[in-house]
């Protein structure tokens, strides 16, 4: 039996789960956050509705085998809901092979992959999760050692559901948390042992979807080391196809981000589930179209570096995977989680505040510095206008000093050959300094790998078995350097203290935080999550004990740019590869998922460190500041003579577009993939203001200059478009505006003021 309950299903005979006699509103938004968070959950007997502005997610309870059955995650639907045909059983595939399922577990002829195996203590990995019991609650908890979203009562609401295998005595509470206003739902699961034996864990996905579309493109980011967030998009067929990443970290590889989409669905129109998973450790992302046509997406916890064992009594907490729909597209989608992220995830107090201009010394000067030098660039950087210095790799390293990258991770003490009274007397020097044409000094911040270790050093020496390794396996190295086993707490707590007593050792304002390998050799596949558990620990101890450090998180540029590390940073190093027009592909694709407030961007030196190509600086500017954190990655005495002019002209306007980067709607009108002339836009919060990012990359030979046409506007207010003309919304995105480049890399800000 299928659903008879959802005929009699409407808002009307509904039982609304939660307090809403709760009296908070004084303000009219508060009312209309009130109101649509009213009935953001809504449950008739053991049928679930979760509401968003724009969403409906809706399952219930299969009366016979206790199982959960999905009827629906779409556009909004109201009151009661069709019953799905009661599908014949013929052939291998059983009952739960033919339905669609909210949590599908291992064994009774569901072939497709499960959301869930448990090898029992007896071995087998057979089990029955039925629907016990629910409860909803206002606001969402927080989950336990794992970052999140979070919000108050007005926010959202939270649906628990219980299920419990009564032959293994195994819980399992899956946790819907409802963002009505952002069309997010968010989910979650935790396992208990209630048995009396041990079990373990071997595969858990966080979400789980079947779909029952039967054509669907699949959307996701690819790439490697200075190549990073290249759009693929593919058509779901019949079998498995997936990613993921097994090197202990979200990796370059592939981004734990996936999209669903109709073949027909373009940036800005059809239907869109995005889902992006809260968590920076291997993780795995499977799409089954199955034999009867349904496609299953699970994301979570990658089964082959899993394995976790449970003995009674304990519980395994699945990171939350953020599931957002859309009908406005790739990039309706992208805005629900950019909005999302910004206001519910980050938690940085630096989450929409303006980021200052910065100055990074890496591709500047490298390994090649002392106290003077580095002294003298902080110095020229001020008298440019920089806010903010920050000196890379390089500084630390007292028996091993790091002058290359073979020695002196994991002894964080400054080299005494380059700083013989420390750190104190560069940054007092430094944050002397007065930034050009401000009243303002000069700030300064410091990088930082944590989590890493050379052999070459005293730390190593001193303590060789805190590294990751496997028995007497080799401890295979990567750039010189092991990794730290941040599951074992005396590692956590070596972290915490080095870097409270960097950070109290002089007046340091930002930390970029790098981490620059996978992991090789482990001690168990379980060790990856045990890890990563740690690591949360550790980044939750310091980003609340120095919550005024603007904190940057970096991976050999974008290795970990995923939703866990924005948790506790609120800007990422988008990418080792600076060159500007690689840059375009990159922070275009980064954008799917993630806000542009969040990436890192930087203007360097030609030719490009990493392509070799030379880009006119106001290219290189221009697309540096579609990042909201905005900067410089050369040695200003090597500017050149065009850069040095420009270098006012160009800071000031990045100072001007960063609020609305920052806080604003983003809209890709072109795609680097598909045009020469790629565009992004972005439009301030009240819709007051909006500026354009136009581009040329390659050169327009003989062919008519191109329109771009912009989005999201008010159709019919007026625009002052760069001060000049005034057009109405609706002529500036049904007919567009024409722009002339002059050669190859060219490129326009265009600003729009709302009359
Ligand atoms: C990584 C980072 C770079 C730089 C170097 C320093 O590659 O991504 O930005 O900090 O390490 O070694």
């Amino acid at each position: 039996m299928f659903g008879t309950m959802r005929e009699s299903f409407t808002a009307a005979t509904a039982v609304v789960v939660m307090g809403l006699l709760t009296v908070c509103s004084h303000s009219s938004l508060a009312v209309a956050q009130e109101s649509s968070s009213s009935n953001a959950v809504v449950v008739d007997g053991t049928s679930f509705a979760l509401n968003g502005d724009n969403v409906s997610y809706r399952f219930h309870v299969d009366n016979s085998t206790g199982d959960l059955v999905s009827d629906h995650f779409g556009g909004s639907v109201t009151g009661a809901i069709p019953s799905p045909q009661e599908p014949d059983v013929n052939g291998w595939v059983g009952m739960p092979g033919r339905v669609r399922r909210e949590f599908p577990d291992q064994g009774r002829g569901d072939f497709r992959i499960p959301a869930i195996r448990i090898r029992q203590s007896e071995g087998y990995t057979v089990s029955d999760l039925q629907y016990q019991s629910h409860q909803v609650i206002k606001g969402k908890p927080a989950l336990l050692g794992l970052p999140a979203t979070w919000g108050d009562e007005q926010d959202v609401t939270t649906l628990v559901v219980h299920l419990y295998d009564n032959y293994s005595s195994v819980a399992a509470d899956l946790s819907y948390s409802v963002f009505p206003r952002y069309d997010a739902i968010i989910r979650s699961v935790n396992v208990t042992n209630q048995g009396e034996g041990n079990i373990t864990i071997e595969a858990l996905a966080s979400m789980s979807v079947d779909l029952p579309y039967e054509e669907l493109d699949m959307v996701n980011l690819r790439g490697d080391w200075a190549r990073e967030a290249n759009r693929q998009r593919r058509r779901v067929e019949y079998g498995i196809q997936g990613f993921g990443s097994n090197t202990g970290y979200s990796s370059h590889f592939h981004n734990p981000f996936l999209a669903l989409v109709h073949p027909s669905t373009t940036e800005s129109q059809g239907e869109a589930w995005g889902f992006s998973l809260v968590y920076t450790g291997s993780f795995s992302v499977d799409v089954e179209k199955g034999s009867q046509g349904f496609t299953r997406a699970l994301l979570g916890l990658n089964p082959d570096r899993l394995s976790w064992k449970l003995g009674p009594g304990e519980i395994l907490t699945s990171p939350e995977c953020v599931s957002v729909y859309s009908k406005d597209g790739i990039g309706g989608m992208s805005r629900s989680f950019h909005r999302l992220y910004r206001n519910h995830l980050i938690k940085s107090r630096f989450a929409t505040q303006n980021r200052p201009v910065l100055l990074n010394s890496w591709e500047g000067v490298y390994f090649d510095f002392n106290q003077s030098s580095i002294y003298t660039m902080a110095e020229d950087s001020a008298a440019l206008g920089i806010q903010l210095f920050v000196m890379d790799d390089g500084w630390f390293g007292e028996k091993y000093p790091r002058l290359a990258d073979n020695a002196g991770l994991g002894d964080w003490m400054p080299n005494p050959a380059r700083f013989p009274n420390g750190l104190e007397p560069l940054v007092e020097d430094a944050t002397n300094l007065t930034v050009k044409d401000s009243s303002a000094k000069l700030r300064f911040g410091i990088w930082v790998e944590p989590e890493m270790v050379n052999p070459n050093s005293t730390l190593y020496h001193e303590h060789p078995d805190w590294v990751l390794h496997a028995g007497s396996y080799p401890r295979t190295e990567r750039r010189n350097q092991l990794v730290l086993n941040l599951a074992l707490p005396e590692v956590q707590n070596f972290i915490i203290d080095f870097m409270t007593t960097l950070l109290r050792s002089a007046d340091i304002s930002y930390v970029k935080w790098d981490n620059n390998r996978g992991q090789h050799e482990t001690p168990s596949p379980s060790n990856d999550h045990a890890y990563m558990l740690g690591l949360y620990q550790v980044f939750s101890t310091l980003t609340e004990r120095f919550p005024d450090v603007l904190w940057e998180g970096c991976a050999s540029g974008g290795g970990r740019f995923d939703p866990g590390m924005l948790q506790y940073f609120p800007q990422i190093w988008t990418s080792d590869n600076t060159d500007g027009v690689d840059r375009v592909t990159i922070q275009f694709g980064t954008s799917l998922a993630y806000p542009p407030s969040a990436m890192g961007a930087h203007l360097s030196a030609v030719p490009n460190h990493q392509t070799g190509r030379t880009i006119p600086v106001t290219f290189r500017g221009h697309v540096a500041m579609m990042g909201g954190s905005f900067g410089l990655e050369l040695n200003p005495a090597d500017l050149q003579d065009d850069e040095r002019e420009s270098m006012p002209e160009l800071l000031a306007l990045a100072e001007k577009v960063n609020p609305i980067v920052l806080n604003g709607d983003a809209y890709r009108l072109r795609l680097p993939e598909e045009t020469n002339w790629p565009a992004m836009q972005f439009i301030s919060e009240d819709g007051s203001q909006a500026v354009l990012f136009y581009f040329q990359l390659g050169p327009n030979v003989n062919h008519a200059a191109p329109w771009v046409r912009l989005q999201g506007l008010d159709l019919e207010a007026n625009y002052s478009v760069d001060g000049n003309a005034t057009y109405s919304g609706a002529t500036l995105m049904n007919m567009g505006l024409q722009y002339t480049f002059e050669t190859e890399y060219g490129s326009k800000v265009v600003f729009l003021e709302k009359n």
